[in-house]
């Protein structure tokens, strides 16, 4: 069984990545001109950054299919206060009566959708967007080398409150699609016992930036613009986000 963004993935996904700061979220901010701006990330996860929106004050939505990661993300706002308004949803179903005036997906999270759901789930958003807003979408580009890990692998280890989570990989290259295949094995420890494993198959696909722009304007975007944030994700990590309309 094959467990997507699960319990085990969501808990050390939250340990590592709760909140996003600095130079990422200033960028996504400064896209917001007024509070009366009505704000919608698909594929939003644990609120990551969803909450530091709701957290200023901005009018923001978020749906993803991982109800594990919509419960950590409902958890967190509480905890501060917030109510966020998330819900399960898959982007290739998404309809929508409201129209928004900026849509986010931030962190690569559009290279999880398969191909035959790509041009489906950009002409939701696009229905979905005020005639004036915004798309801002991040994608994994093509062109980086490609490590394979044949053997289960540990890849990361996490401890608290007395739960140690271990993460293992395997991971493939399929260059006839450009996908990175990665199976990831997830397994939470209780003193020295395995209590629980999860499974997850995370297949990524790499593109190329000038047929992306391409498929954004197939499927109905225009005025695209290619954005680099330096030290994005921190010093010497930086990032690309595609601006359309
Ligand atoms: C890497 S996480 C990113 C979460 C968040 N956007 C962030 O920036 O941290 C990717 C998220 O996309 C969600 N997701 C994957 N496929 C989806 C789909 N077809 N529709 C909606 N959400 C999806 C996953 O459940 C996961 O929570």
């Amino acid at each position: 069984m094959s467990d997507f963004y699960g319990e085990l993935c969501t808990k050390m996904y939250e340990q590592e990545k709760s909140l996003a700061e600095e130079k990422e979220l200033e960028f996504y901010l400064s896209y917001v001109k007024n509070q009366e701006m009505n704000v919608l990330e698909p594929m939003c996860g644990n609120g990551r950054l969803l909450i530091p929106f709701l957290h200023k004050g901005i009018n923001i939505e978020g749906f993803d299919i991982s109800e594990e990661m919509l419960k950590v993300c409902k958890e967190k706002g509480e905890k501060l206060n917030l109510n966020p308004h998330v819900y399960k949803q898959g982007i290739e179903e998404f309809k929508s009566e409201k129209l928004y005036d900026l849509i986010l997906i931030p962190f690569g999270s559009f290279s999880l959708l398969p191909d035959r759901i790509v041009n489906k789930s950009l002409q939701n958003l696009k229905s979905a967007l005020n005639s004036k807003g915004k798309l801002l979408l991040t994608i994994m580009e093509k062109g980086r080398e490609i490590k394979e890990v044949l053997d289960w692998t540990e890849t990361n280890r996490i401890t608290f409150n007395n739960e140690t989570i271990v993460e293992y990989k395997k991971v493939t290259f399929n260059k006839q699609n450009d996908m990175i295949e990665t199976e990831l094995k997830y397994q939470s420890i209780q003193n020295n016992i395995v209590q629980k494993s999860e499974f997850m198959n995370f297949p990524i696909k790499l593109y190329n930036f000038k047929k992306f722009e391409n498929t954004l304007k197939s499927n109905g975007f225009q005025d695209i613009l290619i954005h680099v944030v330096e030290n994005g994700y921190g010093d010497g990590s930086s990032f690309k986000v595609f601006e359309c309309s």
